[in-house]
Formats: C-alpha cells, sequence, structure tokens
C-alpha cells in the first residue's frame, strides 16, 4: 500500500461537498434527544455522510457561533431542532443558502422543511385519557410558552377540555420549562394554595417525574390520589414508580425522515428546498400512573 490518504479539503474542493451534515441541539442532556440523533446518524451515515453534533442550550450567541463555525467548515446542509435566532440572522450566518431542515422545534426560516410529532394532537390523547378516567380537575404544566411545541400542547390540553365541556380553570394551567425542578415545584405551589385537582398532564416526561416526587414527598399517592400523564416517552418512563403514562413520539423515525430529506435537498436541489412538513402521530402509552377517578 501507498499509504495515500486523501486530503478532505482539496476532495470538497473538487467535489464541492465535505459530505458532513450537521445536528444542533438545544439540550444533550434531556434523554428525550439521544433517540433523535441516532435515527439522524444512522440514516447519515448509510448515505455516506458524518453529522457533527452542536449543542447550543438553546443560547441565541451560542446557536450564531456554531453556524459561522459551520459555514467556515463548509457542511452541506443543517438538521436544527429549534433555534432562537431569527430568519434575518440565519440567512446571513448560514450564507449561500445551505439546505436546513426543522426537526421537532420549529426554526423562523418559511423555506425550511419541518418534520415533528403532531403536538396538539397528542396533547389531546393524553388530555382525553384522563378525561376518560372520569377526572376533570386536570393541571396542565406547559412546556417553555417561548417554544410553539409547548403552546401546541396547550391548546392541544383546551381543546380536549372544550370537547368534554369541561371549564378551563386558570389556576390549573401553570407554567413549567421542560425540567424535573419546574414539575416538583409548580406542585407544591398548587398544594401549597389548597388547589384541589385529580389529574396531571405534563408537556413532557421529565417534568411529570418532578410532579410524581412531589406529589409523593407531600404525601399523595400517584395513582390512587392524583393520576400522572408525561409526554415523549423517555426510556426512564417505563421504570418509574409507577412507570409513567405518556405519549411516545417517534423520535428514532423523525430523526431517520428529517435526515432523507435534508440529504436528498442536498443531492437533488440544495438552492430549492420546499418548506414541506412531515408529521407523525403520537402514541398513547398506558403505564400504572394513571387510574379511573375515585368516587368521594
Ligand atoms: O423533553 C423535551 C421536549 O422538547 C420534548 O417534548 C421534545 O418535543 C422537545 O422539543
Amino acid at each position: 500500500m501507498l499509504g495515500y490518504r486523501p486530503n478532505g479539503i482539496a476532495r470538497s474542493l473538487v467535489l464541492k461537498t465535505t459530505h458532513t451534515i450537521a445536528l444542533l441541539l438545544p439540550d444533550i442532556t434531556n434523554p428525550f434527544f439521544p433517540s433523535l440523533v441516532k435515527g439522524v446518524q444512522l440514516l447519515a451515515n448509510e448515505r455516506g455522510y458524518l453529522v457533527l453534533l452542536c449543542s447550543t442550550l438553546g443560547d441565541e450567541k451560542s446557536e450564531e457561533e456554531y453556524l459561522k463555525l459551520l459555514r467556515t467548515k463548509q457542511v452541506d446542509g443543517i438538521v436544527a431542532v429549534g433555534l432562537v435566532l431569527h430568519r434575518r440572522q440565519i440567512e446571513r450566518l448560514a450564507a449561500g443558502g445551505i439546505p436546513f431542515v426543522s426537526l421537532d422545534r420549529n426554526i423562523d426560516l418559511p423555506g425550511a422543511p419541518l418534520v415533528q410529532v403532531n403536538h396538539r394532537q397528542s396533547a389531546m390523547l393524553a388530555t382525553q385519557h384522563l378525561l376518560a378516567l372520569g377526572h376533570r380537575s386536570i393541571v396542565h404544566i406547559t412546556g417553555p410558552l417561548g417554544l410553539r411545541v409547548s403552546r401546541e400542547r396547550l391548546a392541544g390540553y383546551l381543546a380536549a377540555l372544550a370537547r368534554a365541556h369541561v371549564k378551563p380553570d386558570r389556576r390549573l394551567r401553570i407554567a413549567g420549562d421542560f425540567t424535573e425542578d419546574s414539575g416538583y415545584g409548580d406542585i407544591e405551589r398548587l398544594l401549597a394554595e389548597s388547589v384541589s385537582f385529580t389529574a396531571v398532564f405534563a408537556a413532557n416526561d421529565l417534568s411529570a417525574i418532578g410532579v410524581m416526587a412531589a406529589l409523593k414527598r407531600h404525601g399523595r399517592r400517584v395513582p390512587e390520589d392524583v393520576s400522572v400523564v408525561g409526554f415523549d416517552d423517555i426510556h426512564l418512563a417505563a421504570y418509574t414508580s409507577p412507570p409513567l403514562t405518556t405519549i411516545q413520539q417517534p423520535t428514532f423515525e423523525m430523526g431517520r425522515s428529517a435526515t432523507q430529506i435534508l440529504i436528498d435537498a442536498i443531492e437533488h436541489s440544495p438552492r430549492r428546498s420546499r418548506a414541506t412538513k412531515t408529521v407523525f402521530d403520537g402514541k398513547l402509552i398506558v403505564r400504572g400512573s394513571t387510574q379511573p377517578l375515585r368516587s368521594g
């Protein structure tokens, strides 16, 4: 063997491609994301691409820095799980119309295809499950309301109540931030204010886990006293005590789908990616954290 090692820069100059894509994530500590990453990575590798993983922490400055770095690295395309940057900033930083695909959370780039679960419909499914069990005083702990996914889940919760002719109670809607601490703290505040409720729908599993910990800390049994539903179906949800009823997002499939769309755009129409929307259905996974409302 001559020990020849192709020069990546020379190769990309000739082929005008680096066969590299970037995946921008807001939070690598949330167990929702690894399965999404795996779907992106496996499809990319099948198509001969490497994936650069960028953790932006949902911070505007960090997003700017990463987009500048990716421009110098001449990545071929970007899958973004939400961006706080606005359209003008993205267009200025991305330069040359690099293909983007938005995965799970929306980005402010009108021409970018979007792949996500049906957030509103899935939230309706979660709330309707509790309504079917006889619950009427159902708390909703939202995700960060600056995110469209959180607002769509809140809309699904309210739509399910309306369809069941249950008058929404403003005290039962609490702003959360997708963390265990927000679920825990929100429930502590409700109990301290002696607000009566028999069920909680939390906008993600981590906040639902915080909800269950707070209920247990204050002597409320799950599900005997309070039923709890989450959203995501992270791996841990099947191992909580009791195991968590939740909405399963097809994260692996969504990751693959977004990457397929991006690489097709790179290889066939890099300048004209169409703003398609690929929506997956959430699936209700019933476990031990919900039960019918007990009389009295
Ligand atoms: O748990 C994190 C949440 O943020 C998930 O529901 C997912 O949709 C992401 O956007």
